[in-house]
């Protein structure tokens, strides 16, 4: 089992507007007014940019294995596609050569949600044009890390990037468009597989991999109405890319349901499924385009986020696509919990219940996250990390968690 932590480039970097980088649709989306809890920023964040050589030596004295980072497009290409930024290629080379010199392997995700916003004037992920993008993208960064970078990530979470983007209208561009999301799920799993082929024609030895937000879906009452519902969401949340990715075309009863009348995306089988997990879904039938609601849960474990503390639904989704999808390999590319606090038992007592339903399947463990960083719409305010950030001073303290996970790393 490998051990590591995960971050991603909006959340931590900072440096919004340093070096040549372009905007993102974050840098856009935090702007407008009452779309990020106490108007909180990625503008600064964690300074990993500038701190980057810290933070490895905190990983390094955690005895991290890997460390998952995102590239933040923009950073690469600043109007998306085109002209390339060498100075933003130059930060990732550093943070990579950074990694190997002290012995932890990088994982890099391509998109953790950070669009260029030329992209975005220019159609974004609903224009076919998106496919070509990204496969720039991926290939103008395979090239310069490659060499040195073996396991790759093309999206992460495309379900929220299109649901919470642009349906639910929680997270950026914050549009509220059923339609529209459904056909951005539908440019993200094009570019997945667009990015594969990049990949591993620059890197033929490199193992790809996609990481998405899966999880068990229960109705909330026996009522043939909440079972309906169920089923829908676990068909937007799983099926809808699982289904997609492992060449099966889009599930039947969700093409229906969304109205759908093209055809499934381009098939791309991973080397490996990563498995993003927080909680089990419960849902009861609502009048909203899923014609489903979560329910919050009351009387049992919750996070600071209200999320359920139930690591057996962490063991009960792996089990799920190990034994329905068959791919050649699993990761648990993220995991963790918002929970105030330096002293944190109970982010111990949950890392240790879920590595322990992660290791009868997955071959390498991630904790989201290595810090406390920018939680999208919750701002600053919801800490996943085992090391502390204090955002006035930036100083990073070792939480008990990071130090109980260093060693559980030991103790391997
Ligand atoms: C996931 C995201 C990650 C982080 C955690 C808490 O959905 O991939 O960036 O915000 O949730």
């Amino acid at each position: 089992m490998l051990f590591g932590a995960a971050t991603a480039a909006y959340q931590i970097e900072g440096a919004w507007d340093e070096a040549g980088k372009g905007r993102s649709i974050w840098d856009d989306y935090v702007r407008v007014p009452g779309a990020i809890e106490n108007g909180d920023t990625g503008d600064v964040a964690c300074d990993h940019y500038h701190r980057y050589r810290e933070d490895v030596a905190l990983m390094a004295d955690l005895g991290l294995d890997a460390y998952r980072f995102s590239i933040s497009w923009p950073r690469v290409l600043p109007e998306g596609s085109g002209r390339v930024e060498q100075r933003g290629l130059d930060f990732y080379d550093r943070l990579v050569d950074e990694l190997l010199a002290n012995g932890i392997r990088p994982w890099v995700t391509l998109y953790h949600w950070d669009l260029p916003s030329a992209l975005y004037a220019r159609g974004g992920w609903e224009s076919p044009e998106c496919v070509e993008w990204f496969a720039e993208y991926a290939n103008v960064v395979a090239e310069r890390l490659g060499d040195r970078v073996k396991d790759w990530m093309t999206l992460n979470e495309p379900e929220v990037v299109a649901f919470a983007g642009y349906a639910w209208g929680q997270h950026a561009p914050g549009a509220r468009d059923p339609a529209r999301a459904v056909r951005v799920s539908h440019g993200l799993l094009n570019a997945h597989a667009a990015g594969l082929d990049a990949l591993r024609a620059a890197v033929p030895d490199a193992r790809l991999g996609i990481a998405l937000n899966v999880s068990p879906v229960e109705p909330a009452t026996d009522s043939e109405e909440d079972a309906a519902a169920a089923r829908r969401v676990d068909g937007q949340l799983n099926r809808w890319f699982l289904d997609a990715v492992f060449a099966r075309g889009y599930p039947g009863d969700m093409v229906e349901w969304y109205g759908w009348d093209r055809p499934a995306a381009t098939p791309a089988t991973p080397d490996f499924v990563g498995v993003n997990y927080y909680f089990r879904r419960i849902v009861r039938a609502a009048d909203n385009f899923l014609g489903a609601d979560q329910v919050e849960v009351t009387g049992v474990p919750t996070s600071d986020m209200g999320w359920e503390i139930h690591p057996d639904g962490l063991f009960e989704i792996l089990a799920r696509v190990r034994d329905e999808y068959a791919p050649a390999a699993i990761a648990v590319t993220e995991n963790g919990i918002a929970l105030e606090g330096i002293d944190d038992p109970g982010r111990v007592a949950y890392l240790g219940d879920h590595i322990e339903r992660a290791r009868k399947i997955a071959d390498a463990y991630f904790v989201w996250s290595l810090l406390d960083n920018f939680e999208w719409a919750w701002g600053y305010r919801m800490r996943f990390g085992i090391v502390h950030v204090d955002f006035e001073t930036q100083q990073r303290t070792v939480k008990t968690s990071g130090r109980w996970y260093a060693e559980r790393i030991r103790a391997r």
